[in-house]
């Protein structure tokens, strides 16, 4: 058994039960801690700086393009590609260039880590280290909307680059069709943060990417608006499974498997300054330009409104209205909300108003989203 409280690999017996082709060394005995190196410029090796001009290809998903897609991205070329949450910007994660370049794309601070995205279990198995709680969420939820940080295996594949020096690893099997095509085909992990410029708003469609990031990837699969449209849950496996980041997979569901309430991250990885236990909690990292105002109960005439459920009786003096989902359906909203803070963004009015949005099931992650975009800036 590994010397770690809280952490136990999976049993033998627990293995074969429910022989997913995950196998743990029994003899690993790598302490698990969300230690932290500083890279240093070497780590990001020689590679092409992103000069202007990349010629961005956008292809519809067929099977030719997935293909293509595969072979580019072995090639360590950058791919956008839909996942269910929302597009995501893939690199080859064991490809140092391609993922120092992806980081420069994305005008990414260096140390933010990306998720290695699999097509199934086993391959999962290879990177990361199940316990009997993380096994019992992937094989819930997996593939699906749901992102686990667990502690990297002794011979990960991962580059260190794409884990930003963390001795853990966060992993995701998407659902999303084309994604898995994607990752069937390539046969590696590939790492995709959401396919946009660092700090703006997640792309939930491909016209999203191209405003973003044309001349700067090499190939946009387009597959049409996603489903979800808030990114996936993150939970770290930890000594106490913890809710990094709510996202598509709301906590209730996660807490039913589990048993068990997910724990709160201590409370000063929100601040800029703390080390970053999961930096997509920086504070301001959802972020129109435009100034967001929260729980707006009133709209100015030089305001636009982003509204939920039965809009506001002066929101025809609005500059402009957008209702996430005038039926105050949750899961609607989601889907609506990056999408919707695109266009607000678009009208250059003074100010965002947002309405409340009731904070369970998907609530908590489009709240979350809402109070980093609010967050001012300089
Ligand atoms: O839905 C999604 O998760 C999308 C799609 C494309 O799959 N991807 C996505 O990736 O949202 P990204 O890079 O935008 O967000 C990744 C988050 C960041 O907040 C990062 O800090 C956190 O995952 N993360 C990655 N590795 C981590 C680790 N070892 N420990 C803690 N947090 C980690
Ligand atoms: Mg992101």
């Amino acid at each position: 058994m590994v010397g770690v409280a809280g952490f136990e690999p999976a049993t033998p017996a627990s293995r074969t039960q429910c022989s997913t082709g995950l196998s743990h060394t029994p003899t690993e005995t790598a302490a698990y801690s969300v230690a932290f190196h500083a890279l240093q410029e070497a780590d990001f090796g020689d590679f092409e700086p992103v000069t202007a001009g990349l010629m961005t290809e956008i292809s519809t998903a067929g099977e030719a393009e997935l293909a293509q897609a595969a072979r580019a991205l072995a090639e360590g070329r950058l791919v956008a590609f839909p996942t269910e949450t929302v597009y995501g910007l893939g690199a080859d994660a064991t490809n140092a260039d391609a993922i120092a370049r992806l980081y420069q794309a994305k005008g990414r601070p260096a140390f933010n880590p990306l998720i290695s995205h699999v097509a199934d279990l086993a391959a999962a198995g290879k990177i990361g280290r199940f316990d009997a709680p993380a096994l019992a969420l992937a094989k819930a939820f997996w593939p699906g909307p749901l992102t686990l940080v667990l502690p990297k295996t002794r011979d990960c594949a991962v580059a260190e680059l794409a884990t930003a020096g963390l001795d853990t690893i966060a992993i995701r099997i998407p659902s999303h069709r084309i994604a898995r095509a994607i990752l069937t085909a390539f046969g590696k992990p590939v790492v995709a943060p959401s396919a946009n410029i660092s700090g703006h708003v997640s792309p939930t469609t491909a016209q999203h990417v191209e405003s973003d990031l044309a001349g700067r990837i090499d190939l946009i699969v387009d597959g049409g608006p996603v489903d979800v449209g808030v990114e996936s849950t993150i939970v770290g496996c930890f000594e106490e499974p913890m809710l990094l980041r709510p996202g598509g997979l709301p906590r209730e569901e996660i807490e039913r498997v589990l048993g068990r309430a997910l724990v709160r991250p201590p409370a000063d990885v929100e601040s800029d300054s703390a080390q970053p236990l999961a930096p997509g909690m920086l504070a301001s990292h959802y972020a129109p330009r435009t100034r967001v105002r929260l729980n707006a109960t009133d709209v100015a005439p030089d305001e636009a409104l982003l509204a939920f459920g039965p809009a506001l009786k002066d929101a025809e003096r609005a500059a402009a209205v957008m209702n996430l989902s005038g039926s105050g359906d949750l899961n609607e909203a989601a889907t609506n909300l990056f999408g919707y803070l695109r266009a607000l963004d678009a009208r250059m009015a003074k100010t965002i108003a947002v309405m409340p949005i009731p904070n369970h099931g998907l609530g908590e992650a489009i709240n979350d989203r809402l109070r980093r975009a609010a967050v001012e800036r300089e």
